[in-house]
């Protein structure tokens, strides 16, 4: 695998992918991304520019992705509207991108004969009660509750079918919820600490005891260039590393470790229907391909990425005003 293309490479995920693969292979990397108000450019800086070149375009967009599949070796799909509260908001470019965007994408992988690793997430599955001992695997059906998810499951479904009626070389991935450097200011994490060094509370949707299972993005990394080089083709694998804590927990850990009184957090109007839990079992991912997460102390992580968000004010800052300023508008 000399030529790897990342979609969505100018990500919070997909450049911390085209890190990992700068760092741990020998691969030439080209980036195909529309730049979106969620891409970060800058989080592509410093790598070798011989190694990694970035594309402007859209993934949709049958004249720009062609070529590119048609010169690498590999594909992997990252690009993607990627925040459920904007879906909420106006989900039409969610349908664009995710659904759109991952059928002309399976084409042009379909008629060059290109290898594809496609990164999806956990929320295909619905959610969980909170009582409710089980977590999603690989065989869990999908059950997407909100438009984003909906929009990343009927892209699952369209890889799969690919799969077997065209005998497409493909494999999945289904990730829980990252954090770590690079993550846009509109998500809970970065949004919470930001709002804490700011000196304000974090804001928390509802009753707080929402459940998410978070993984350090580097983890999620090393996961999918293992899947790529080492999966089963046709294979669909979850990732995630054990890290179950209500939305209440996370922020009374950024209060914490802030100094400050984690009792103070301001309940804000719920997302309309939020999922309540989500939680992955990676069993298969582990005894198959070996693969183990590197990050295991939940805490000291999100302090380095407190720290990482307080030494970057310079990058987060100017998007924090338009992110707040729609918070507002929503009561949230
Ligand atoms: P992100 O919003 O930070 O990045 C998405 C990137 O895709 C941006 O750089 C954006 O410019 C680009 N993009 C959007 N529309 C495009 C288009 N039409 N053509 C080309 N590029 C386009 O999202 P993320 O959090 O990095 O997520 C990346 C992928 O990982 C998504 O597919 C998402 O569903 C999946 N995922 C994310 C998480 C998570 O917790 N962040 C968990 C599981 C799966
Ligand atoms: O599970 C994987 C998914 O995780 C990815 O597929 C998505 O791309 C990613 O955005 C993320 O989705 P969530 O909706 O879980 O993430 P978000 O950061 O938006 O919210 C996490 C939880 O925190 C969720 O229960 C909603 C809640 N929340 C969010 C914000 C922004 C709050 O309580 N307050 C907030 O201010």
């Amino acid at each position: 695998m000399e030529r790897v293309l990342v979609t969505g490479g100018a990500g919070f995920v997909g450049s911390s992918f085209v890190r990992h693969v700068a760092a741990h292979t020998d691969a030439a990397v080209t980036v195909l991304d529309k730049l979106t108000p969620a891409a970060s450019p800058e989080s592509l800086a410093g790598l070798p520019e011989d190694r990694v070149r970035l594309v402007v375009g859209d993934v949709a967009d049958p004249a720009v992705v062609d070529p590119l599949v048609g010169e690498a070796d590999a594909v992997v799909h990252l690009a993607a509207e990627s925040h459920n509260d904007n879906a909420l908001e106006d989900p039409a470019p969610f349908v664009n991108t995710n659904l759109v965007g991952t059928f002309t994408l399976l084409e042009a992988v379909r008629r060059h004969g290109v290898r594809l690793h496609h990164v999806s997430t956990d929320e295909v599955y619905g959610d969980l009660d909170l009582d409710d001992p089980a977590r999603f695997t690989e065989e869990s059906a999908l059950r997407p509750s909100s438009p984003y998810s909906a929009s990343k499951a009927g892209a699952d479904h369209l890889v799969r079918a690919w799969v077997r009626s065209f005998g497409l070389r493909a494999t999945i991935s289904v990730s829980s919820n990252n954090y770590g450097p690079w993550q846009h200011v509109e998500k809970f994490v970065p949004r919470q600490i930001t709002e804490v060094l700011e000196g304000r509370r974090p804001r928390v949707y509802g009753d707080g005891r929402h459940v998410r299972d978070w993984i350090h993005t580097e983890d999620h990394s090393a996961a999918v260039l293992a899947i790529l080089e080492r999966g089963r083709i046709g294979e669909t694998y979850v990732v995630g590393a054990d890290g179950e804590r209500s939305n209440l927990e996370v922020a009374q850990a950024i209060l914490r470790l802030a100094g400050r009184d984690p009792a103070d957090v301001e309940h804000v109007a719920d997302r309309p229907g939020h999922d309540r839990r989500y939680a992955l079992d990676a069993a298969k991912l582990r005894t198959e391909l070996g693969w183990e997460p590197g990050y295991h102390d939940f805490e000291m992580a999100l302090a380095d990425t407190m720290h990482w968000y307080a030494d970057h004010a310079d990058w987060w800052r100017p998007r924090k005003a338009a992110v707040e300023a729609a918070y507002a508008a929503r009561g949230q």
